[in-house]
């Protein structure tokens, strides 16, 4: 055991014995958890497949509502000025069209509420939507066509016509960067930290790195297009969306509208995907305006095109990142700052020095972000905002610095692993990365890797190996809040107002719910989607398992309460108190006497009851103001690159993670690839197109923008070191978005191992590798 491992050891106990003072209900050891049927952390396939397969599960776009009416857009073609001329008669006289509806005709709507750092409910702006000629980025909604068919509206959208006054504007970084930069502020927390003096201690270092690294524009291409299915019933509006924040969106919509948020209603029972942007912009807000002018409900389904225009998609980053070193590798200074672009009216500062906060033990860091805006659409987030690209830049700094220090790399990250959180000076509720890299290395056949580039030659291919960490705050938002419903049967209906968008949430909490309660898969339902329902949990952050894990708990303690109070003096449970008794075989039993018993139907059936039903908020989340909490990563890659072509393959990718207890072995494995997946198209060839001179999008597109397909994914190898967090519900961090974050790095590490050329631009393409 290496002097590290035993440091975290020390830091791993010192933890345990605090754990007492902010011991959260629902942390690990749980125990109300009985793990009667090992359902917690088994590779249970996702419970809403076998619907998805037939085609028998309703996606936003899906719901057919009578005498509904389909929408197009028209969108700007200049960044800024006004609309000088708009011709919307053919549109309108064009067969089957019900309603052209522009500025001049759309009703009256308040701009959306700000919601974190971003508004428009986790994404977009505040402008206000279609209320005057103002044009405000190159792509900007300025027609609404509703017509019998959607092919009848999408004709009827070309026949419009605009001129424009156009105004000078700002679309180049360049000329951002000239107007002055802004410090970046993420979610009201300032993206600024100084300990100590970085630039002195980078100067007086014996060995540094310093370097400037670039990542490009991202949209975000789901699968299933953003789109809803929408009407009125008098004054109430109802929204069947693809989201990931229903109650944030009927919240917003109904602040929009002048409405009470009562009288707006969002579902959203299935997600084709999201990444972050499955979120509330203007074609919900547009369509819903349309509707209420029609009168008839109305289907929208962005074009792909439609997606780049209104869903915004990640900034550019410019990042340096310099690190000063000691001879054995112990890092004296780490500095990562750099700029980032935002709209004028959008507040979205990818925030990529927060895995930098807490990955290495530096005596002095300075971490900034600064902003620079320009005429374009909102940025939003997208799958680990921040980190996905922060750590490109600081973990391709860190194998520079192996590689001039002569230090594995491997070797000189666990030799810089922090005790305590280098910047709050907390300690980690659970990090066992060291844990991760040893397995991972093995596994992968690390010590096969030649230390010099260029070494490695399968005939025309050049083979390298490559790795990088990864980190991802755990977050749980306030807000949870959850009802169960206790059938006489023995049936629970848990209900919360949370989401599925395809990564195994209701399977996993399924799990997770019929363990705890002492039933099988087949006597619970979890039922989500739906703003109507307990809570406010946001599909985001990687925080809703833990946020409907609190939740959950919370509600199945208020249960617990109320059978005991119905078992009365006649139950073998009479006198227990709610700590003292967990569920088992459809029943509640005294924790340390399993034999004191009483099944939910015969509790039920003596207090004349048919059901039981309770709901209770979460606790608030005090676990984030004790400890540093984080889920992690140790990335391999094995990349062949073509030296004829400079074609780039990823041959090989071992992911080895350290989240916490994994809840469903099988969803969570998919999680993970998934995000690498992602991280090998920010690696290889993700990168939206902007034309500077005129603020448009150019490849808006599955033609022109480069997401991996199944040729470019390798075998991926998963591991996890499936160490319970004692400080998070259930012994479970997130697993959502730690699976991109890192992966930029570990492929632009293994393609300087095997070429000895190091790409500090992403994405990789062949002509950076020809030069
Ligand atoms: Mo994630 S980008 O917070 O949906």
């Amino acid at each position: 055991m290496s002097v590290i491992q035993d440091t975290l050891q020390t830091v791993m106990k010192k933890a345990l014995a605090l754990a007492p003072d902010s011991w959260i209900p629902g942390g690990n050891p749980d125990p109300l958890i009985r793990h009667q049927h090992g359902l917690i952390g088994a590779p249970i396939s996702r419970i809403d497949g076998p619907q998805k397969v037939r085609g028998a599960a309703t996606f936003a776009t899906e719901f057919v509502l009578d005498n509904m009416v389909y929408a197009a857009l028209a969108f700007s073609t200049i960044a800024r000025g006004r609309i000088a001329t708009l011709e919307t008669d053919a549109a309108e006289k064009a067969p089957g069209v019900v309603l052209v509806m522009t500025y001049r005709n759309a009703p009256k709507m308040k701009p959306a509420p700000v919601f974190m750092s971003a508004p428009k409910a986790a994404g977009g702006d505040d402008l206000p939507v279609m209320q005057d000629d103002s044009i405000h980025w190159n792509g900007h909604p300025i027609a609404v066509v509703l017509a019998e068919t959607q092919e009848q509206a999408d004709h009827a959208v070309s026949l419009i016509r605009a001129t424009y006054e156009e105004l000078p504007g700002t679309t180049s970084l360049a000329a951002a960067k000239a107007k002055g930069v802004k410090p970046g502020n993420f979610g009201g927390q300032p993206l600024q930290t100084v300990i100590g003096d970085a630039e002195a201690a980078l100067a007086a270092a014996p060995h540094k790195v310093d370097a400037v690294y670039t990542t490009p524009r991202h949209n975000h291409n789901a699968i299933e297009l953003h789109g809803a299915t929408l009407m009125w019933q008098g004054d109430d509006l109802i929204v069947h969306d693809a989201s990931q924040l229903v109650a944030h969106e009927a919240f917003t919509l109904a602040q929009v509208f002048g409405l009470d948020e009562k009288q707006v209603h969002v579902t959203s029972p299935y997600v084709g995907g999201g990444f972050g942007a499955k979120g509330l912009w203007d074609h919900q807000i547009l369509a819903a305006a349309a509707a209420r002018l029609a009168q008839r409900p109305v289907r929208i389904m962005l074009s792909r095109e439609g997606v780049y225009r209104v869903v915004g998609g990640r900034t550019l980053t410019e990042q340096r990142v310099a690190i000063g070193a000691q001879a054995d590798g112990r890092f004296d200074a780490l500095i990562h700052t750099g700029t980032v672009v935002s709209g004028e009216h959008n507040n979205m500062p990818e925030p990529f020095i927060l895995a930098t906060r807490g990955a290495y033990a530096a005596a002095n860091m300075h971490l900034d972000v600064e902003v620079a805006t320009m005429d374009m659409l909102a940025n939003t987030f997208m799958r680990a905002p921040g980190e996905a690209v922060g750590t490109f830049g600081l973990e391709c700094a860190v194998d520079e610095l192996a590689d001039r220090l002569g230090i594995d790399p491997v070797e000189l990250r666990i030799r810089n692993e922090p005790e305590k959180d280098p910047t709050t000076g907390l300690l980690f509720s659970s990090r066992n990365i060291v844990e991760a890299y040893r397995a991972g290395a093995e596994r992968f056949g690390w010590s096969k890797r030649a230390a010099q580039p260029g070494q490695q030659r399968d005939g025309e291919w050049l083979v390298g190996m490559g790795c990088a960490t990864g980190t991802y705050p755990y977050y749980r938002m306030p807000g949870g809040a959850a009802r169960i419903v206790l059938a006489k049967d023995g049936h629970v209906t848990v209900s919360i107002a949370a989401h599925e968008m395809g990564m195994g949430t209701a399977t996993a909490q399924s799990q997770v719910i019929a363990e705890r309660l002492g039933l099988t898969m087949d006597q619970v339902t979890f039922a989500y989607g739906d703003s109507d329902l307990p809570g406010v949990v946001l599909a985001g952050g990687s925080q809703q398992t833990a946020s409907i894990g609190a939740s959950v708990t919370a509600a199945h303690r208020a249960l617990v309460a109320e059978l005991l109070k119905l078992a009365g003096n006649d139950s073998p449970l009479a006198g227990l108190k709610p700590d003292e008794v967990g569920g088992l075989n459809a029943g509640l039993c005294k924790l340390d006497e399993p034999d004191l018993y009483e099944s939910y139907a015969s509790i039920l059936a003596r207090a004349q009851r048919d059901a039981v039903t309770v709901e209770a908020e979460a606790p608030p989340p005090l676990e984030l103001m004790h400890w540093s909490m984080h889920s992690h990563s140790a990335l391999f890659c094995e990349v062949r690159v073509n030296a004829v072509t400079g074609e780039t393959r990823v041959s090989r990718f071992l992911g080895s993670f350290d989240c916490g207890r994994i809840l469903n072995a099988k969803t969570a494995a998919s999680q993970f690839r998934g995000g690498i997946i992602m991280g090998i198209g920010l690696a290889l060839t993700e990168e939206t197109l902007f034309d500077e001179r005129t603020g448009r999008i150019m490849n808006p597109s599955l033609a022109e923008y480069h997401v991996p397909v199944h040729l470019d994914v390798p075998e991926i190898d998963i591991l996890w070191t499936d160490i319970p967090d004692p400080h998070a519900p259930m012994g479970a961090r997130g697993v959502g978005e730690i699976g991109i974050t890192g992966v930029g790095a570990a492929v632009a590490n293994a393609i300087y191992n095997a070429t000895g050329k190091r790409i500090r631009d992403l994405p990789i393409t062949l002509d950076k590798l020809m030069g």
